[in-house]
């Protein structure tokens, strides 16, 4: 059975089942603060069992794009020492959202994996959960009985609350549950060691594929169980593991979802990938682990940066960058890879998958050029990293480097570690690693007091309450606060997240800023001092609280900002159609924001924009905002027509069933942002810069109305004050290119002038040598400048025989000295002229050096000059 037809029975099944199947989420999250990325099956569903938001149908399936490289779900560090774990996973699942529990879910879980998939039922464990009396959850008593009815009791077994009640993170929705594990050994294996010793015991073939979660519980922010609402299912089966066992295989590598990728790095790197029917040798294994690391970080990155998120110093888009770096170091160290190659994969990838998942197909060529560009700047980094730590070793006295040095080459250079202690292991040398780890340790803990958040539970003024979002069409409504929570953050002090029953407050989101204003009641006024979404709520952020919550209040919206912030979003939508009209259709959108002040947006484009180009956007959008195209804005229009209609939906997006549609003339696109009622409200629009975020990606920044006025205000003031000190010419241009001639002439004509003078010194000085000891002598101090002064020392030592000349300026107030000798001196007497400068150095306050026929220095102290050159004649005399 393919990994496709897998893929595709589980979402039939659970359709037969009454189950809506919808696609996977984007892997990046884009609107809950406590998750960076979609990290199980459920996280896009979260809401919903807290009682957020209703979801579309109370039975869903779908698979997921997982990725679990941060937080509380980490696995990026065992990713290639092992067989079965991955960075990004797809999870299958379905879910109840208060309709059917645990009987309906064990039953077709059991029904789906033995009769659909035909696994043996002596194949397959259970486990259920024991209880935790200190939380007062009791033993899973109806998990049990309903497991007992299917399978020998023997097969069950009792986990504890770190295997067997799961929650997503610190916070949030939980509960028991209820794993399936499948032991894939041989029958001999089996026969010597039983399966059920091996659950939960990191056996790579005694491994979990399904975990059926009953949610029941939140978790709170003291650490304390609340009962939800309602009960739900939440269950998520491991996709590649699945197909290990369904394959007949004991590694996820051998499956059908990474050999076409193992296959490519062999041929890449001509190093082979030992499947797990063989034992590899201790050698075989290092590659096998390298192959694994690349092919399953491949994965993670391409999807990543499809769904937008490219790769950056901050943030997500930094787990991206290290999680590539681990691949490309890998590579580099066990497959030889000097030159990027893992970019190579990526349209093995979106062959495979791209059926199922076409945002990889349709961007191939962008996620490749990304990855190429990041491997491209990672090996320089290695390749400057290794030359430093050479440095380091040369530098080094013992045989054992200091802690703080391979720290500050992993900080400052991203040179991974492990690497250096490899390196220094293969020189002979042994790397400090306490110290180490002492300097980590230190960053890690000045970074997480920078970062430290403490965030209180909701106080629930109004419970049950869904939110509605009225700013369309009012920038003013009457509200109540419905919850309240206190959030202290290190970067932001204490702030209040305030929840009201109806918002005109529109939240940031789609690269908008989130509405600033007020919350009025009939005693006092707070001040909202941005908004933003978190998940299916809207969060107001204030500095302090009203002294009355209860009161009523009106909410308002600053509308100087917001008007704005919409002008330039509309702006936005118009100069994006500009970019498709003028460059092509492969732009997309790859970024934006917009706020009162200005707009950026970032695009895929191969070249940089020529001044046409950007005048002819220019003009494109300035011509639509002349033509005072009105707004037609259609709320909830299903998705597919929308698209049909000529939409522009944008990968990594969320978009519901029913959709918005903004539209000014020809330009459409699915936004939930605030616009103008007519472009003629942006009144101009200007460029102001364009330029490169990464490879394939171009940033334009621009502006609008207001600012395009002080734009332009600021040029004219400039250009009065030019014309000022330019005394009011009738014409600032002739005026300017007049005085550039002018410039020009009295410069020929000072060089001309300033070579007569080194002339004429050259000639006067050289009367002035005297002898000592066979040798012409000459020290002098010059009125010329440094340049000069060497030039002139220079001129003067080659036009005497067996000269030693020094010549001394000063340019800028600080000294300059030079020294001459004669061939034939520096060879028959030994001497030195960077020997000389060095000595002659030190009355001036300065350093210096060069050849022993020519050496020049600079110093601080200018009256030091006279008693270097008279110290001139002792050198000579000591020699
Ligand atoms: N939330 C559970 C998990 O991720 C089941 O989907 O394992």
């Amino acid at each position: 059975m393919t990994s496709q037809d897998v893929r595709k029975q589980f979402l039939e099944f659970f359709a037969s089942k009454g189950h809506l199947i919808v696609p996977s989420a984007p892997i990046v999250l884009k609107d809950d603060p406590t998750l960076m990325f979609n990290n199980s099956g459920m996280a896009q569903f979260k809401e919903y069992f807290l009682g957020n938001g209703t979801p579309k149908s109370n039975r869903i399936a779908d698979t997921q794009k997982c990725l679990r490289v941060s937080g509380k779900h980490n696995d990026l560090e065992d990713v290639g020492f092992d067989t079965y774990h991955h960075t990004m996973f797809e999870m299958l699942g379905n879910w109840s959202f208060g309709d059917y529990f645990k009987k309906e879910a064990i039953n077709w879980a059991w029904e789906l994996l033995t009769e659909v998939y035909k696994i043996p039922k002596e194949n397959l464990y259970v486990s259920v959960f024991e209880g935790n009396p200190a939380e007062n959850v009791p033993f899973d008593q109806e998990a049990w009985d309903i497991w007992a009815a299917l399978i020998d009791e023997d097969r069950i077994i009792l986990g504890n609350k770190k295997d067997n009640f799961w929650e997503m993170g610190d916070q949030g929705p939980c509960g028991p549950c209820s794993e399936i594990h499948v032991d894939i050994r041989s029958a001999e294996e089996k026969a010597l060691v039983s399966g059920k010793s091996l659950v939960n015991n990191d056996h790579p073939q005694v491994v979990e594929i399904w975990n059926n979660v009953f949610m029941e519980f939140n978790r709170k922010a003291d650490g304390s169980l609340e009962k939800l609402p309602a009960k739900h299912v939440d269950t998520g089966m491991g996709f590649e593991r699945l197909c290990m066992a369904l394959q007949g295989k004991t590694s996820n590598y051998d499956t059908d979802v990474f050999t076409p990728l193992i296959e490519k790095v062999e041929q890449i790197t001509g190093f082979k990938y030992v499947d797990n029917a063989v034992t590899p040798s201790a050698v075989e294994e290092k590659t096998n682990i390298a192959i694994r690391v690349v092919v399953d970080h491949v994965r993670a990155v391409a999807f990543a940066i499809a769904d937008g998120q490219l790769p950056s110093n901050t943030g997500a888009g930094y787990v991206i960058r290290r999680i590539l770096r681990r691949a490309i170091r890998y590579g580099f160290t066990f497959l030889n890879t000097k030159e990027p190659f893992i970019n190579q994969l990526v349209s093995v990838l979106a062959n495979q998958m791209g059926e199922f998942f076409p945002e990889i197909k349709s961007q191939q060529q962008l996620v490749t050029n990304v990855i190429r560009e990041e491997e491209a700047s990672f090996l320089r980094t290695l390749d400057q990293g290794l030359q430093l730590l050479d440095k380091v070793i040369e530098e080094e006295k013992g045989t054992i480097i200091a802690g703080a040095k391979a720290f500050e080459l992993y900080d400052t250079f991203g040179f991974p570690i492990d690497l250096t202690a490899l390196i220094l292991r293969e020189k002979g040398f042994e790397l400090d690693e306490a110290g180490f780890n002492a300097a980590m340790q230190e960053q890690k803990n000045r970074s997480r007091a920078a970062s430290e958040v403490s965030t209180e539970d909701w106080s629930v003024l109004i419970p049950g309450n869904v939110e509605s979002f009225v700013g369309y069409d009012q920038s003013e409504s009457d509200v109540k606060i419905t919850r309240i929570r206190k959030v202290d953050s290190k970067k932001d002090g204490i702030l209040y997240q305030i929840v009201l029953d109806n918002t005109p407050f529109y939240p940031e989101g789609g690269g908008q800023v989130g509405d600033k204003g007020t919350l009025v009641s009939a005693n006092e006024t707070i001040e909202i001092i941005d908004t933003k979404k978190e998940n299916n709520l809207i969060l107001h952020f204030a500095k302090q609280l009203p002294e009355n919550v209860n009161a009523g209040f009106v909410a308002k919206v600053n509308s100087d900002l917001r008007s704005l912030s919409s002008r330039n979003h509309s702006a936005t939508h118009l100069m994006h159609q500009a970019l498709r009209s003028i460059l092509g259709t492969h732009v997309e959108q790859k970024g934006s924001l917009v706020n009162p002040n200005y707009l950026r947006f970032d695009f895929s484009h191969f070249a940089k924009m020529t001044e046409t180009e950007l005048q002819q956007v220019e003009d494109f959008v300035n011509a639509r905002i002349q033509q005072q195209l009105p707004l037609i804005e259609r709320r909830n229009i299903p998705f597919a027509q929308a698209v049909q209609e000529g939409a522009m939906a944008l990968f990594g997006e969320k978009y519901g069933d029913e959709v918005r549609a903004i539209k000014f003339g020809e330009s459409m696109e699915l936004c939930g942002g605030i616009h103008v009622k007519n472009t003629a409200e942006i009144w101009h629009f200007k460029i102001v810069s364009e330029g490169a975020v990464a490879a394939g990606i171009r940033r334009i920044e621009a502006i609008t109305s207001d600012a395009v006025k002080a734009h332009f205000a600021s040029y004219e003031n400039t250009l009065n004050e030019v014309k000022l000190a330019l005394k009011n010419p009738q014409d600032i241009l002739k005026a300017v290119h007049s005085m550039q001639e002018e410039n020009a002439k009295l410069k020929k004509q000072m060089e001309q002038l300033l070579k007569e003078k080194i002339d004429g010194l050259k000639n006067k000085l050289l009367l002035e040598f005297y002898e000592i000891n066979g040798v012409n002598v000459l020290d002098r101090r010059v009125d010329l400048s440094m340049s000069a002064t060497k030039d002139l020392t220079q001129a003067l030592g080659n036009a005497k025989p067996n000269s030693f000349v020094v010549l001394a300026s000063v340019e800028d107030g600080l000294p300059n000295i030079h020294c001459y000798i004669a061939k034939e001196l520096v060879e028959k007497k030994g001497l030195n002229a960077n020997k000389v400068i060095k000595e002659l150095g030190q009355y001036i306050d300065g350093n210096g050096g060069g050849q022993p026929f020519f050496a020049s220095g600079k110093g601080k102290n200018v009256a030091g000059i006279t008693e270097a050159l008279n110290n001139v004649a002792s050198i000579l005399i000591r020699n």
